[in-house]
């Protein structure tokens, strides 16, 4: 195993994207930000300097983190924040994964521009088990607002409505033709025909699950969320913020100089149309061996043009989302946990906090928006809460009350409540270490059905079962896949319906959950678990490192 350093100096860049300019948070100088390449085995260690004048996290989405919950990096959860003029060292090592992943900044909105691919490799002689690709390379979708982001959502919290929608989807930072100004802001893949490549796809945007698709071509999904699935063939995919997923392009034997559209849309079940920030293009293009000349990307736009589905259309998603399996093979199993010591029940879902002034607010009739789960609107703490947990010193920052399920039942998927107001609370879930654990996570039809992508940090998950109404204990649970679901960090809990997952408790430390659009975070969506330490010395969170930052 190698041991492989990186330097971030986190800084602010002046970047132009739709005729227009403003100063952003970047590592390097780069938007999007640099690539992390490893190896399954090695050692990771960035260096972050914060040289930028906002506070600073950087959270490494995906990686297990086993026993280095200090490198996670959700600010106040696994630490506080670099300060600016500050530097913490991230060091981890990446044990049994490989295929891609991603960094990002993980305090307020930040993520909007400081993000970058984790590019993790097999151990040195172990083939993918599919054939090698010619080339790869990352496909990073992001959002892009003209406004600063930091005042987007501040306006936000502080009128109590929704934000201001994002202005374009970019691929790669670049917007592409279909926007004002961006024909040149374009990302370009150039193929030779009759070759295979891999995308590594990541969707790092704030607020908005994607639909992606290129023009006269398929694309095989052999990976998700670094964990390899059966391979199976679409037009289409879907892949929720958070989410990430290698797929392989063959390009056709004879199209020499041919150009196709790459697009990407929003699937949402709350915007139902309206929502008008359209598309994002790239161009796939196939290297011309008579003409190799940059004349090639400059002819007119390309005639192919892919058809994506509606922006609700839920069952293309829930189709799409039913095929992912596990390779579950002697090399590569599906270790699902086949009994459950714990059982939790989560609502997930949107919710209001009334307004100081009543019915002043920008939220529904007059209130703010809030989310919940349980109906606790998750408060982050002052402190950091691994820093509580270790040093065993809970009171005053977190309760450990977390509901197991809700108080009251209700009709999650039926005719909402009266009273939609939510509590809030620094709540968490305790486990024993090594318990085996099954989380039904059930939408709610409170201000609107929608589909919440959540995410876990430090584990990967099976996806056991998902459905639509309310989960049935009785009957929906004899239908699991106990043999061969998809293993992932990030899933999206559908929309007017419920998924079922399992994991095992077995990295030691303080844990994140939250959906991963971006606005709801911010109106509560979270919510954290403490695993115990287990009796073997090897079950122990280590002591924090001694640069890690205060508060
Ligand atoms: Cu990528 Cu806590 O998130």
């Amino acid at each position: 195993a190698d041991i492989r350093e990186y330097q971030f100096d986190v800084q602010m860049t002046n970047v132009t994207r739709l005729c227009s300019s403003k100063s952003i948070v970047t590592v390097n100088g780069q938007f999007p930000g640099p690539t992390v390449f490893a190896r399954e085995g090695d050692l990771v260690v960035v260096r972050v300097n914060n040289r930028a004048t906002y506070n600073m996290s950087i959270h490494w989405h995906g990686i297990r983190q086993l026993r280095s919950g200090w490198a996670d990096g959700p600010a106040y959860i696994t630490q506080c924040p670099i300060q600016p003029g500050g530097s913490y060292v991230y060091k981890f090592t990446v044990t049994g994964q490989r295929g891609t992943l991603w960094w990002h900044a993980h305090i307020s909105w930040l993520r909007a521009t400081v993000y970058g691919p984790i590019v993790i490799l097999p151990k040195p002689g172990v083939p993918y088990p599919f054939p090698a690709p010619h080339k790869e390379l990352p496909v990073v979708f992001g959002e892009w607002w003209k406004a600063d982001t930091e005042a987007v959502i501040s306006q936000a919290m502080q009128s109590g409505g929704g934000p201001n929608v994002s202005d374009a989807f970019t691929i790669n930072g670049l917007p592409g033709p279909l926007y004002n100004c961006s024909a040149k802001d374009t990302f370009k893949l150039k193929v030779e025909p009759g070759k295979t490549y891999m995308l590594r796809l990541i969707n790092a945007a704030l607020n908005d699950e994607l639909f992606f698709s290129i023009a006269g071509h398929t694309l095989t999904v052999v990976d998700v969320d670094a964990v390899y699935v059966k391979p199976f063939t679409v037009d289409t995919l879907l892949i929720t913020p958070g989410q990430t997923s290698n797929v392989l392009l063959t390009a056709k034997p004879s199209y020499p100089g041919a150009t196709f559209y790459m697009l990407a849309a929003p699937y949402s079940t709350a915007m139902s149309g309206t929502f008008d920030n359209t598309t994002v293009a790239g161009i796939l293009e196939y290297e011309d061996p008579s003409s190799r000349s940059t004349a090639a990307f400059n002819k007119n736009l390309p005639a192919f043009r892919p058809t994506l589905p509606r922006i609700n259309d839920t069952s293309f998603v829930s189709n799409y989302t039913g095929k992912l399996r596990s390779l579950a093979t002697a090399e590569y199993p599906a270790n699902v946990p086949q009994q459950v010591d714990r059982r939790f029940f989560f609502t997930v879902g949107l919710g209001t906090h009334p307004c100081a002034v009543n019915g002043t607010c920008q939220g529904p009739n007059g209130s703010r928006f809030a989310a919940s789960v349980n109906n606790v609107s998750f408060v982050l703490p002052t402190t950091a809460l691994l820093q509580s947990h270790f040093a065993g010193r809970s009171g005053g920052v977190y309760l450990s009350n977390f509901p197991a399920m809700p108080a009251s039942p209700f009709n999650y998927t039926g005719t909402p409540p009266n009273n939609t107001n939510v509590s809030n609370g620094t709540r968490l879930v305790v486990l024993p270490y090594g318990a085996s654990v099954e989380l039904v996570m059930q939408g709610t039809s409170i201000l609107g059905a929608e589909s919440h992508p959540f995410h876990l940090h430090g584990f990967n998950f099976f996806v056991v079962g998902q459905g639509f109404g309310n989960f049935d204990p009785v009957n929906d649970p004899a239908k699991y896949n106990l043999v061969d679901p998809v293993e992932r960090n990030t899933v999206g809990v559908p929309a007017a319906g419920w998924v079922a997952i399992r994991f095992l408790a077995d990295n030691p430390g303080v844990w994140f959950m939250h959906c991963h659009l971006e606005v709801h975070v911010s109106w509560g969506l979270k919510m954290a678990w403490v695993v115990q330490d287990g009796s073997l010395p090897n079950q122990k969170i280590l002591p924090p490192p001694s640069d890690l930052p205060k508060c």
